[in-house]
């Protein structure tokens, strides 16, 4: 199964403007292999400026713009929130769901992080979907229970068939911005779990399914990454504030 690579930068509370532009300057004329697709995601007051950049054609046509979160309501009072046809407007084809800050900082549950799956889908907007353990959960071998209980809900919400439009993206809490990051070896023994758990539902569609490693990716350690059987591509935090090294993790995929 030869299934699209993904890398995605995720800015997190971080860049600026000058990140904006030197980022586009950098992608704009890079040279990603035929099947690897880049996807964006800044802070929501900087989509405007990267959608004037997509809509300009100053990108790629595979460098794709993402959001780092979505309400799961369609619109009404919901102060702070912002919806995915809101998102539309700003050229966003994906959007992070359910990253492990959002999990533990603002106590997002899996049913919550199914139903903004959900309303994603339902805009046509591509869910990156955000699982992993904590590193006590690791000690104590629960972490394909941890795994299985983030993903079901979803499965439950949205159906096994909907897996074949959306992303999941394992990222151990324990190796989030630490600089400790999975070994290659670790990290493709937990990818195959999620994919034989989903293919547990429907073989087909978890054949399909980008599966991307996040957690201290870097130019040094992506390629060996990248190249497992099940590792699809990455979720970049840190590194991916960095034009030149984020641009080499996606010449790695
Ligand atoms: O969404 C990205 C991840 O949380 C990974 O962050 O690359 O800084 O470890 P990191």
């Amino acid at each position: 199964m030869t299934r699209r690579a993904i890398v995605a930068a995720n800015w997190k509370m971080n860049g600026n403007l000058t990140l904006v532009n030197d980022m586009v300057t950098g992608f704009s004329d890079i040279s990603l292999a035929e099947n690897v697709d880049v996807v964006i995601c800044p802070s929501f007051p900087y989509l405007s400026e990267f959608s004037r950049a997509v809509e300009a054609k100053q990108l790629p046509s595979n460098v794709y713009l993402g959001s780092q979160n979505v309400s799961e309501q369609q619109s009404g009072a919901f102060t702070g929130e912002v919806s995915t046809s809101m998102l539309k407007e700003f050229s966003v084809s994906y959007v992070i769901v359910g990253h492990s800050e959002r999990r533990s900082l603002y106590k997002e549950t899996s049913t919550l992080v199914a139903h903004k799956v959900k309303a994603a889908l339902e805009a046509g907007v591509t869910p990156i979907l955000c699982i992993g353990e904590s590193e006590s959960e690791r000690a104590t071998e629960q972490t394909e229970t941890v795994l299985a209980s983030q993903l079901q809900p979803v499965i439950d919400e949205v159906g096994i068939e909907a897996f074949a439009n959306l992303v999941v993206a394992y990222e151990p809490v324990w190796a989030i911005g630490t600089g400790k990051t999975a070994s290659s070896e670790m990290a493709q023994e937990t990818h195959q779990f999620i994919r034989q758990f989903l293919a547990q539902s429907n073989e087909e569609v978890a054949a399909k399914v980008p599966l991307l490693y996040g957690g201290s990716v870097n130019a040094t350690n992506s390629e060996e990454l990248f190249a497992q059987a099940d590792i699809d591509g990455g979720l970049i935090g840190g590194a991916s504030l960095k034009v030149e090294q984020f641009k080499a993790i996606c010449l790695a995929a």
